[in-house]
């Protein structure tokens, strides 16, 4: 019962709509009613501007941190969670915090793409794979000039590099997650198709 109920802290954790709740509070603007109606960074850097953009990312990725190590924080009530390769605990808690941002409470069980709290449940299970799949994510922005594709050949090249971990819940929670980030980008996959996904206006890839 415990358990269940902290896992509901995680979940709530991350339904915390930040791009919607930002731009109202400081901005009089719902960014779901402008440029892709995504509720992330990437929407709100679009409709915003660049720092609002980067305190939604930041919110965004501590959210999945914070859920993630919710059992470390609260050993007590969080009954440990094993399976043969070891605990399943933290994954679990970062889980539910990617699913309450995809089906949020608070934004009408909608919610955004799942990017940045996965990448920050990635940041308190394994900082490492964090800082490379930052660092990809980066580089594929600049070389493709579309956060969206940049976003799914990161969790896809991800799932390949965690391999070299020989951390099975890793790989796994990348494939999964992977699986899950194509599934959320399905509009934009439509829009790279047609030649018509948003471009951020720099990089190799921009086109006017
Ligand atoms: O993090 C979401 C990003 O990959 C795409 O966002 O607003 O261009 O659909 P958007």
């Amino acid at each position: 019962m415990k358990l269940i109920g902290l896992l509901l802290v995680a979940y709530l954790l991350g339904a915390i709509p930040n791009g919607v709740w930002v731009g109202k509070a400081f901005f009089q603007t719902d960014i779901r009613q402008s440029g892709s109606g995504n509720i992330g960074t990437t929407n709100t850097y679009r409709v915003l501007g660049p720092y609002a953009g980067t305190i939604v990312m930041v919110l965004d990725i501590a959210k999945g941190t914070v859920a993630t190590l919710l059992p470390t924080f609260f050993p007590g009530l969080a009954v440990p969670v094993t399976t043969v390769l070891g605990t399943a605990t933290p994954l679990l808690f970062g889980l539910m915090a990617v699913l309450g941002h995809t089906v949020s409470v608070f934004d009408h069980f909608k919610g955004g793409k799942a990017v940045a709290t996965s990448a920050g449940m990635l940041l308190a299970y394994n900082p490492i794979m964090f800082v490379i799949a930052a660092g990809l994510w980066v580089s594929l922005i600049y070389w493709t000039s579309m956060v969206s594709l940049a976003s799914m050949i990161a969790f896809s090249l991800i799932t390949l590099i965690s391999l070299g971990f020989q951390d099975w819940y890793l790989t796994g929670i990348a494939l999964i997650l992977t699986i899950f980030v194509f599934y959320r980008h399905r509009t934009n996959i439509t829009r790279i198709r047609q030649g018509t996904e948003s471009m951020v206006p720099f990089g190799h890839g921009y086109r006017k």
